[in-house]
């Protein structure tokens, strides 16, 4: 049975502790920088918890370092020089944007290093705990550490894949369109409706079956083949239409709605929906007034 060490006591070490905890493996300690929260979790887990990781990653197999991004490489230094990593250890961050390579001073000490990503978004301890089986997970680094990596997945209930360090950049893009995006596009959704007089709860209950037909379309069909509306059918008279109202109620997002609209102007085309005129006439109109 693997010893775990968890440093950094928040949303997504939490709830990989009590769910790996779940599945056999003894969490042998929790690690914070709040007493309060690093107590309460230890609690809850029935574990040990200090505000000294080294404390407890010295006595386990497996150390996760699941503080927040900026703070990985710091924390990991600080466990090393207090002499918290042994040879053999693996030890794992959760970052997507990170490579494990922050890991640095734990490999200097003889131990291999991954990162673990769940694509997915956690708002809390409940909701990790709840979405984190099922997730993929991209696995990242040491080769002798992978699988390790593969078992903390499956221990999850997860999905992974195999990551280069070289592209974790464009990987960490990939899940910020999808995801940040998609809220930044919805947000704007939802207060154009709010602007007619609906209340944000209205709005969402309004918006939510186009939505969430949207996703079930290009979960079965592919992005190409879902696209629907005015561009992809070439309406120009329509899209006129928008920008006009646009003009009139939000001017401020003018160029956000062609700079959209020129990208779904190549899906309309690469789906086939629209002929060469359709396309530049769209083009010429959404470029009109972006520099
Ligand atoms: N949340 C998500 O949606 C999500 C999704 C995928 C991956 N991840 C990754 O998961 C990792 C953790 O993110 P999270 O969302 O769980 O963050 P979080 O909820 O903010 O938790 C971070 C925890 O680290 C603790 N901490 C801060 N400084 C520390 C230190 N010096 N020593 C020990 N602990 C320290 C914090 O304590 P305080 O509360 O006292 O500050 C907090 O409990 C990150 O690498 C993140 O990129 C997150």
């Amino acid at each position: 049975m693997k010893k775990v060490a968890v440093v950094g006591a928040g949303k997504v070490g939490t709830a990989m502790a009590l769910l790996l905890q779940a599945k056999g493996f003894e969490i042998c300690g929790i690690a914070g920088r709040n007493p309060t929260t690093v107590q309460e979790t230890a609690k809850r887990l029935g574990t040990c918890g200090t505000l000294v990781p080294a404390q407890i990653t010295k006595i386990a197999d497996l150390i996760f370092i699941t503080t927040p991004d900026r703070l990985i490489e710091e924390v990991c230094l600080q466990i090393r020089q207090d002499n918290g990593f042994g040879p053999g250890q693996v030890v794992v961050h959760m970052s997507g944007a990170m490579p494990a390579g922050v890991l640095g001073p734990a490999k200097e000490a003889g131990a291999y290093v991954l990162s673990v990503h769940p694509l997915q978004s956690f708002a809390d301890v409940e909701q990790a705990i709840r979405n984190l089986p099922g997730s993929f997970f991209a696995l990242e680094g040491d080769r002798e550490a992978l699988p390790v990596g593969m078992e903390i997945v499956k221990a999850v209930g997860g999905e992974y894949f195999l990551l280069e360090t070289k592209h974790k950049p464009m990987y960490h893009m990939g899940a910020a369109v999808a995801s940040n995006f998609l809220v930044a596009v919805l947000h704007w959704a939802i207060k154009i409706y709010q602007q007619l007089g609906m209340t944000q709860k209205e709005a969402i209950n309004a918006l939510w079956p186009l939505v969430n037909g949207s996703l079930k379309n290009i979960s079965a069909l592919g992005p190409v083949q879902a696209l629907t509306g005015p561009i992809a059918r070439g309406d120009l008279s329509t899209l006129k239409k928008h920008l006009q109202a646009l003009g009139d109620y939000q001017p401020e997002n003018e160029v956000l709605y062609k700079v959209l609209g020129l990208y779904t102007a190549r899906i309309a085309k690469e789906k086939g929906s629209i002929d060469d005129t359709a396309y530049n006439r769209m083009i010429q109109l959404f470029k009109g007034g972006i520099n």
